[in-house]
């Protein structure tokens, strides 16, 4: 079966397909045939040697991949052959709180799913909803998950309360989806003008575009009364506006905390003093809050935004197409 292979880091050369022999699952493994996978920005991370966890040299790279169940060794109770799956991606955190005996992530210390099969501990699957194609299903175990988590891990925003999501990645499309779905009240600042009308198109209230208004914050503030929630995937440009667009109890969930250059956020001493906001962060998230993610999924037939899908020989294409940055939604690459 042909996998693909993170052999060294640095650039997406060392990215590469071998044909490697067939796994057979362990007494407690499933063989997953994955149909589809995606990228996030931690995998360009991983490449580059800049993730701050150490990935496993040999490793085979993405966390995102959705497949079926084709084989399971003899003790496996919580799946059958034909069961649709995605991995969980901090594989061995099932529930609870995250601590350091838990952190090895697909994609990263364990193989991934940028391979024909996968092969997974039962214990790092769940199970699909019936009503994704594989493309969709392969979106939600990180940026879903992390997105999910940022609006159901702390204190949940009410109905009618401002939720603010910022670019057009699959962690902000993901969470404006969700707030919507609770009720809430969306703004949504892009760098790109012209993704006004399918930010609105999703469910978004209020646009604003950073590019045309770069003191967005204080804008967002008054036409919304103050932002309840921040959904912050903007990091050091735009973390000053979103504490200036926060309301005086708002709550700021930091996903991004360096830029790609290794600015760090900055807090402003002279903003911050007249606020109450609360700065948070999170990792990804549990398998629990993945099967509590999918079951809302399931239950209002949600479909992720994906922006293009490459074929599985095209890979290198797919990471390079996804680092220059400017997508609408996910990028997805099918199965061999
Ligand atoms: N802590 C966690 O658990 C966690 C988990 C997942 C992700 N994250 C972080 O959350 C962030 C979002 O991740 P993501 O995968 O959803 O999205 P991403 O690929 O990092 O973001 C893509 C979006 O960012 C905007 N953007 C900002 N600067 C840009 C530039 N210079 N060039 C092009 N586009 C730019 C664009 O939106 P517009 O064109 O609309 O501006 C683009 O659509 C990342 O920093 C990631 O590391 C953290």
């Amino acid at each position: 079966m042909q996998s693909y292979r993170l052999e060294e880091f640095g650039d997406i050369g060392k990215l590469v397909a071998r044909e490697v022999p067939m796994p057979e699952p362990g007494a407690n493994q499933i063989l997953v045939r994955v149909r589809a996978t995606s990228l996030n920005r931690r995998d360009t991370m991983i490449l580059n040697g800049t993730y701050p966890l150490a990935p496993r040299t040999g490793t085979v790279p993405l966390s995102d991949g959705a497949g079926e169940v084709v084989a399971v060794g003899d003790d496996v109770t919580r799946f059958a052959v034909g069961d649709r799956v995605t991995g969980s991606y901090f594989a061995r955190w099932i529930d609870g709180r995250m601590h350091p005996g838990i952190i090895d992530q697909l994609g990263c210390t364990l193989d991934g799913m940028l391979s024909e099969y996968a092969l997974l501990d039962e214990q790092w699957a769940v199970r699909l909803p019936d009503h994704l194609s594989w493309q969709e299903a392969a979106t939600f175990t990180c940026a879903g998950l992390t997105a999910w988590s940022a609006l159901t891990g702390a204190e949940i925003p009410k109905p009618g309360q401002w939720v603010l999501v910022i670019g057009s990645g699959g962690v902000a499309l993901f969470a404006l989806q969700f707030a919507k779905l609770m009720g809430c009240r969306v703004a949504a600042v892009t760098s790109r003008a012209e993704k006004a009308d399918r930010l609105r198109a999703l469910g978004a209230d209020l646009v604003v575009a950073s590019a045309e208004t770069p003191e967005w914050g204080m804008n967002l503030r008054e036409a919304t009364g103050g932002i309840d929630l921040v959904v912050e995937t903007g990091g050091p440009a735009a973390f000053p506006q979103s504490l200036i667009a926060s309301a005086l109890y708002g709550r700021i969930v930091l996903l991004t905390v360096q830029d790609k250059n290794g600015k760090s956020i900055e807090i402003q001493g002279a903003v911050y003093q007249r606020s109450l906001v609360t700065i948070g962060r999170l990792f990804v998230g549990s398998r629990g809050g993945l099967e509590a993610m999918l079951a809302a999924v399931a239950t209002h037939r949600l479909k992720p935004v994906i922006d293009k899908v490459f074929p599985f020989a095209k890979t290198r294409e797919a990471y390079r197409y996804f680092e220059q940055g400017d997508v609408f939604g996910k990028v997805v690459i099918d199965g061999a």
